[in-house]
């Protein structure tokens, strides 16, 4: 069964010693998470690929694991070669496939259009790269310049590469020649045919230290900021625990209502939720549903980052306001920030905790409820 599936596997157990990264590069931040998590998302977003592998470090195991929750991992070698070959061998021992995808973890935004082309590609041949033509003069180095290399019949390689699983495990195992540099020269070397396909600049290396603003200038260019926000109120009501923006405040009442009643991460979850229109709390977590009686409002906020993570997107701030006379949020506002931040996986300084009484006006003036409203900033990739 496994011999028919089409799988990928990430390299991401190199140092990253050019790029003057304090972290290895695959792991460094870039368009708001770790490096190698943008394309283990793609490929886990394509509907062709059935298994994704990464390989990493052997000392890395828990930089991978921080960086993409549980994934099936194994270690690399000393080189990329060595890499890329104990991947292959964790897929042989598994069954093997019908097609891998070889892919630098240090090669980011890979779209789901090159996935495509390159499996295409492979009906007709059992290896497939993405190619961009050379746009500069190219000549050979030196004190002094040398010749003009004729660029015409030059292509830059890229990775993702496609291959007949049987074809490049072979190739990989039987190579002895000098260190490559890819994977689709063994193939050719052994004599499988490779096929050139489009490929994209997005998917430029992150080697050296500017590439990472480099890298970042382009992801921007994907993105769309979208800002939406959420208003919440609930009763307060005596022999009722008050939980107030996901931490326990010791108070005479507390709110009332099916969950737990967190006003603020209600108004939260909603404003997040508005930012990619998948409607409102009430949607995803119906008061009718008895699962949700007395819940803690905690998953709900989980739930909602999730949702924009698993389209890609990134929660970039949020800013709640909490509107009572009492208690005082003030002697309450960093824990409720630090709370804040820890449930979306953010910094703390993407996230803004206000408060403000009504001047003993209206329903929170008179102390009969706790209103909330929050918005929400997040930038979702253009495609989705
Ligand atoms: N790689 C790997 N195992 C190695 C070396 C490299 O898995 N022993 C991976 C890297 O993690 C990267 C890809 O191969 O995703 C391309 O290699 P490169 O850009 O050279 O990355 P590094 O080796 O990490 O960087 P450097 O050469 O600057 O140290
Ligand atoms: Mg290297």
């Amino acid at each position: 069964m496994n011999g028919h599936r089409t799988v990928a596997l990430i390299v991401a157990a190199g140092r990253g010693e050019r790029s003057g990264s304090a972290l290895p590069k695959q792991f460094a931040s870039v368009a708001g998470r770790p490096m190698v998590a943008h394309s283990h998302a793609a490929f886990v977003a394509h509907p062709a690929i059935d298994a994704v592998v990464v390989v990493t470090g052997g000392d890395q195991f828990a930089s991978l694991e921080a960086a993409l929750g549980p994934v099936t991992a194994v270690a690399g070698g000393e080189t990329r070669r060595e890499s890329v070959l104990a991947g292959l061998e964790a897929f042989a021992a598994d069954g093997g496939a019908a097609r891998v995808l070889i892919h630098d973890a240090a090669r980011p935004f890979l779209s789901t259009a090159v996935i495509d082309r390159l499996l295409s590609a492979l009906d007709t041949a059992p290896g497939a790269v993405p190619v961009l033509p050379v746009a500069d003069t190219l000549a050979t180095a030196g004190e002094t310049l040398g010749a003009v290399v004729p660029r015409d019949a030059l292509v830059r390689v890229q990775t993702p590469q496609a291959f007949a699983f049987v074809d490049i495990l072979a190739a990989h195992r039987s190579w002895t020649g000098a260190e490559p540099t890819d994977d689709a020269q063994m193939l050719r070397a052994a004599g499988g045919a490779v096929l050139p396909v489009m490929g994209d600049t997005m998917l430029e290396k992150v080697t050296y230290p500017a590439d990472f603003a480099t890298a970042e200038a382009r992801a921007g260019g994907r993105f769309r900021v979208r800002s939406a926000t959420g208003y919440d109120v609930h009763r307060l009501e005596a022999g009722e625990e008050l939980w107030l923006g996901g931490i326990h405040i010791p108070h005479d009442r507390g709110l009332s209502g099916h969950s737990d009643a967190d006003v603020g991460l209600h108004a939260l979850t909603d404003a997040l939720l508005g930012t990619i229109g998948a409607g409102d709390i009430g949607t995803h977590f119906p008061p009718s549903d008895a699962q949700w009686k007395g819940a803690a409002s905690d998953r709900f906020l989980v739930h909602a980052a999730e949702l924009i993570r698993a389209r890609g997107g990134i929660v970039d701030f949020v800013d709640l306001t909490l509107i009572c006379e009492a208690p005082k949020v003030g002697p309450h506002r960093a824990a409720i920030r630090t709370r804040i931040a820890e449930l979306l996986a953010i910094g703390e300084d993407q996230v803004s905790i206000k408060a403000t009484t009504t001047e003993r006006l209206g329903f929170t003036g008179r102390g009969e409820g706790i209103a909330a409203q929050a918005i929400a900033t997040v930038r979702i990739p253009e495609a989705s």
